[in-house]
């Protein structure tokens, strides 16, 4: 679970890193009250859970209560990366001299931590990585050993970050171990003129695994921007939003991952992640099917099983099933193999739906797919 930048900010105060002092405000009204508060001048930043807002004109400095209200006025209800903007945090401006990059994430492959870090953190991150990757330092952390004192100046040093950031280092590995935290991200962690270390973004996302220790951040942390997110999560399907137009339903995330990469590789675009899991019954595959189809940037939709436990004649009759319930309005092209595809194949042949067809190999589904979504 992320959590919004507020809430990384409200964590990063407790934990003795500084931060500019903030206010949330869900209507233009209450920004105007809140940058009152805060002294006038104020940044008024959206509430999504997206990186880029700022390059996105979600974030903007203004220079009194009455033009805070405005600013808070555009950004709310706008749309970034498809994240609608329901809440702003006014923040008190800070005087940068440097920015920086500093976060830890979990690191599966190694069973490490990974501390990445850069003396050129903003808005650029991104693209110092792509061009310059000897500018981004990456230095491995033993879970067990944690970012001591010694290990924090390690990082520091490889990083080339000035000898006042190592205290924060410190710091933010006791977010990412007290608060149960995968990933834990300042961008962009600043110098300001006065010489003060402060922490101007965060990015933190939980351990779901840990979600009984959580019980703090409540319903509005699992809030989804996003409606057909929030509509797949109220349904309980594992699904995730992408900017595509192949709509994607798959068994086992591996498998679903894969899809994803074979359909680009045809040359169109996912419009979205979808595993049903081992149990693909009726009511899942319409449930999924409901959520891919009202997706208007969806223009074609791939079913890719592979037969194990679930058999490929039970996902074929959960397929015939859920077409009595959703109103098929693009095609589908479905590619079943493994455990009884044969007779799943035949299933479906013996449905003979105008909008379905069916492919024999993943590739060939895909590319079926992807010829679909960009000639329609
Ligand atoms: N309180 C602040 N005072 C001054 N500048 C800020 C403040 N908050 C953000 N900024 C500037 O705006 C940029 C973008 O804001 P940020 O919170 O990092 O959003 P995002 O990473 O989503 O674009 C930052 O890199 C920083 O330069
Ligand atoms: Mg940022």
């Amino acid at each position: 679970m992320d959590l919004y930048e507020h809430q990384a900010r409200e964590l990063f105060e407790e934990h003795g890193i500084l931060v500019p002092r903030a206010e949330v405000a869900h209507s233009a009204k209450q920004a105007r009250e809140s940058a009152r508060r805060l002294g006038g001048r104020v940044v008024v930043k959206a509430q999504v859970k997206t990186g880029g807002r700022g390059k996105a004109g979600g974030v903007k400095l203004a220079a009194d209560p009455a033009a805070a209200e405005l600013t808070a006025r555009q950004i709310l209800g706008m749309d970034i990366k498809g994240h609608r903007v329901g809440k702003v945090m006014l923040a008190q401006p800070v005087d940068i001299e440097r920015e920086f990059y500093i976060s830890y994430v979990l690191d599966r492959a190694a069973g490490r931590f990974l501390a990445i870090a850069s003396a050129e953190g903003g808005m650029e991150i991104e693209e110092v990585a792509a061009e310059r990757p000897e500018a981004v330092a990456r230095v491995p952390v033993d879970p067990a050993e944690g970012v001591t004192s010694a290990k924090a100046g390690e990082i520091a040093a490889a990083a080339g970050l000035p000898p006042q950031t190592v205290d924060v280092l410190v710091r933010l590995w006791e977010v990412l171990v007290r608060e149960d935290a995968l990933l834990v991200e300042v961008n962009p962690l600043v110098r300001t003129r006065q010489g003060q270390i402060l922490a101007l973004d965060g990015k933190v996302t939980l351990d779901d695994n840990a979600a009984f220790r959580q019980a703090r951040w409540g319903a509005e942390a699992d809030a989804h921007d996003d409606p057909l997110e929030a509509r797949a999560a109220a349904k309980g399907l594992n699904y995730v939003r992408l900017d595509g137009e192949v709509g994607i339903i798959g068994n086992g995330a591996g498998l679903v991952m894969s899809t994803l990469d074979v359909v680009a590789g045809c040359g169109a675009r996912p419009a979205n992640f979808l595993d049903i899991g081992g149990g693909a019954s009726a009511q899942i595959m319409a449930d999924g099917l409901a959520v891919i189809l009202s997706d208007p940037s969806v223009r074609s939709v791939l079913v890719n099983v592979f037969g194990g436990i679930t058999a490929c004649d039970t996902v074929a009759e959960g397929i015939v099933r859920a077409l009595d319930t959703v109103r098929l309005t693009k095609p589908l092209v479905v590619r079943l193999d493994g455990n009884n595809a044969e007779r799943g194949r035949a299933v479906l042949d013996g449905h003979a739906h105008p909008l379905v067809e069916q492919a024999t190999t993943m590739d060939g589904a895909a590319r079926q797919a992807a010829r679909l979504a960009l000639s329609a």
